[in-house]
């Protein structure tokens, strides 16, 4: 028997993400081949013509799963009755504005976008930020929609985690299919941790650690960690805007993952709502290694912890704490 379609909500689906990502979720590369689905496209009213180009678009395709599509510029029509929400609409930073300007417009658009979700959405919807300052917006989100469960609000952190696989597979020559368990420790910043220290490649002769197969701890805890920190301005300085297809591509793994579970002995990393495991302050959100199962994340416990990666990953805390200040102030 035909599923029923599942809603998803995209915002800022008039940018370069969204369009990137729109089409991926209406192919099935979110949710699975066999499962329809009806998109929900909401952009600000100077992008409304645009917005209506998309939409044209998605129907010129004929998308097989598609079943509806709703393109507006209406928070609470956007947001109604939707399941998932693939949070990627926003205010880019412009020449001459300083940290706290781009955050002050950012967290009251999310904490606006709350109360549309709270009041709006499907129960039991599931909340992925990708917009920048992504692990506080999806925070300010959290803290604005009290009646959204805390594990359902999260942010994407996934493109980092699939850059550290792509750096060690390119590195070792590995598919990288075959490398699994890098994880993103705190931000998506360049304060993140990108940690291989419980990473494996696997090999004809069984699943071997990362770290011996590179055997070269200058680059594992130098060259490599930086790379995957400044990717996004790396992105950015090429192509003269932000990476686009490899977020919108993160983001479908980041919620099929969290819908249909990662596989055994596998797992990813994801921007969740800290309750303190690995002495991470609680009430962050923070990107930590998670499982998933039965649409569930659950952060993965009792990896050890060696004083170079304990050091890392306060840094990127005490960079989250200060954020939420800020936005905080900003929202006052
Ligand atoms: P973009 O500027 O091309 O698109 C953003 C869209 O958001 C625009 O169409 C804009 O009109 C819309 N928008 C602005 N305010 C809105 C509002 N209040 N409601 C709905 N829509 C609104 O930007 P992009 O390249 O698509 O990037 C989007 C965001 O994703 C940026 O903040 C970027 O920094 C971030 N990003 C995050 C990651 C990650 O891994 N977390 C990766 C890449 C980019
Ligand atoms: C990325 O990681 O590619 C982006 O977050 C960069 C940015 O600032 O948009």
């Amino acid at each position: 028997m035909a599923k029923d379609p599942v809603r998803v909500l995209v915002t800022g689906a008039a940018g370069q993400i969204g369009y990137a990502l729109v089409p991926m979720i209406a192919r099935g590369v979110m949710l699975g081949a066999d499962q329809p689905v009806i998109l929900h496209m909401l952009d600000i009213p100077p992008a409304a013509e645009a917005l209506n180009g998309v939409k044209m678009e998605l129907v010129d395709a004929a998308f097989p799963l598609l079943k509806g599509v709703v393109a507006t510029t209406d928070v609470v029509e956007a947001c109604t009755g939707v399941n998932i929400a693939v949070m990627v609409g926003g205010f880019p930073r412009k020449e001459g504005m300083e940290r706290k300007d781009v955050m002050s417009k950012n967290v009251s658009i999310y904490k606006s976008q709350a109360s549309a979700l709270e009041k709006h959405a499907a129960a039991n919807c599931k909340v992925l930020v990708v917009a920048n300052p992504a692990n506080t917006n999806a925070l300010i989100l959290k803290e604005f929609a009290p009646s959204i469960p805390e594990r359902n609000i999260t942010c994407l952190t996934r493109l980092d985690h699939n850059r550290a696989l792509g750096q060690i597979s390119e590195k070792l020559n590995v598919q990288v299919s075959d490398v699994k368990n890098v994880i993103i420790w705190g931000n998506h910043s360049s304060t993140q941790y990108p940690d291989v220290n419980h990473a494996t490649v696997n090999t004809s002769s069984g699943e071997k650690s990362v770290k011996e197969l590179v055997g070269d701890d200058a680059w594992l805890t130098g060259g490599f960690i930086t790379t995957v920190q400044q990717r996004g301005a790396a992105i950015i300085k090429a192509r003269k805007l932000s990476s686009a297809l490899s977020a919108a591509s993160s983001a479908c793994d980041h919620i099929r993952d969290w819908v249909l579970g990662t596989s055994q002995g596998t797992w990813v990393s994801m921007g969740v709502y800290s309750d303190g495991s690995y002495n991470v302050p609680a009430g962050l959100i923070y990107s930590f290694p998670v499982t998933c199962q039965n649409g569930e994340w659950k952060i993965v416990q009792g990896l050890s912890i060696d004083e170079f990666s304990r050091k890392k990953l306060d840094v990127t805390a005490e960079e989250l704490t200060e954020e939420k200040a800020l936005a905080y102030s900003c929202l006052t």
